[in-house]
């Protein structure tokens, strides 16, 4: 028999109020193991999406499921193999660190306490002061660990390193990292493609709570552009590059040609260029950051 997948979406829509269509027919499907960035600018319907996963709402047509588990017939069960750090996180202001951890185990029932004391020493949460005296990024480490203390087969991260800083970010990335080494599975929404792409095998990007792309992050990498500066000993015919597929000319100065391409073209561009004495070439690597930007504008007129 095929194994459910770890996350399995069919039409999953949710509109609120009756007008507002924050996600519109989600059709997706995440494996175990599996790290899937879901990425998307404000209001796009990431957390809708993710709340719906964890059967905090109700969707308005279609079905979530984790694990084979409908998420709204089956929502208990399915919260059994789920960690959860929500994006508008509500910490009790009163209790220490330590105090909110032990009252949330207390609620999940089989916590591992010597994972628990691993992550809060790895992240370096604050444990033994009062939650209100502190700041953005250890709340939100405290929201970390808690998401992972009980070692969930499936973790939903919505935007896990906002507020933290870039060597706690690191961290949990390569917490990430090893939990998918163990074939558990992470779902973590955030806004920005670099954030997610040395961590993710795959990303969907919505926008106006429709997904309008979904792709390895390798071959996302295919489809962006290089940057290539090339020197020639003397000026060179752009209309040479500018006629290969995908090819765009960018400037000629002097003997100096900007250009950008796809990975696919540069062979063809290496080759156009071999006709004449060069005497540097640079193609800067593949900015991902660019194309998702490109997604995120795709439609703004279209609606
Ligand atoms: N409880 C609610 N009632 C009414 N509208 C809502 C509610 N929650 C979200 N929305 C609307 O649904 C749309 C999607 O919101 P959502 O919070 O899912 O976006 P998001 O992608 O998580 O955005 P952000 O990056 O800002 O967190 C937005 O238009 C938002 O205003
Ligand atoms: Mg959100």
């Amino acid at each position: 028999m095929l194994e459910p997948a770890a996350i399995d979406t069919v039409g999953l829509s949710k509109t609120y109020g009756g007008k507002v269509h924050a996600l519109v027919g989600l059709d997706l499907r995440v494996e175990r193991g599996e790290v899937f960035g879901y990425l998307g600018p404000n209001g796009a319907g990431k957390s809708t999406t993710i709340r719906l996963l964890l059967g905090l709402i109700h969707p308005t047509a279609g079905r979530a499921s984790v694990f084979g588990l409908d998420t709204r017939t089956n929502g208990v069960r399915a919260r059994g193999h789920l960690g959860y750090l929500p994006g508008d996180l509500r910490l009790s202001d009163r209790l220490t660190g330590r105090e909110q951890l032990e009252s949330l185990a207390s609620l999940r029932g089989s916590v591992d306490r010597a994972l628990r004391d691993e992550l809060c020493a790895r992240l370096g949460v604050v444990l033994e002061r009062p939650i209100r005296q502190l700041s953005r990024g250890n709340r939100q480490k405290i929201g970390l660990v808690q998401a992972f203390m009980h070692r969930p087969e499936l973790v939903v991260l919505d935007e896990p390193t906002a507020g933290l800083d870039p060597l706690l970010q690191n961290e949990v990335r390569a917490l990430l990292r090893e939990t998918a080494a163990e074939g558990r599975t992470i779902f973590l929404s955030s806004h920005s493609l670099d954030e997610v792409q040395h961590v993710a095998d795959r990303v969907g990007i919505i926008r106006a709570g429709r997904l309008v792309d979904v792709d390895a992050v390798e071959s996302l990498r295919e489809r962006a552009l290089r940057h290539v500066t090339i020197t020639f000993a003397e000026p060179a015919d752009p209309s040479q590059f500018a006629g290969l597929d995908g090819v765009r000319v960018v400037s000629t100065d002097g003997a100096v040609l900007r250009l950008s391409a796809p990975e696919p073209a540069m062979d063809g561009v290496v080759k156009a260029a071999a006709r004449y004495r060069i005497v540097d070439l640079v193609s800067q690597p593949a900015d991902l950051e660019e194309i998702f930007l490109e997604l995120y504008r795709e439609g703004d007129d279209g609606g």
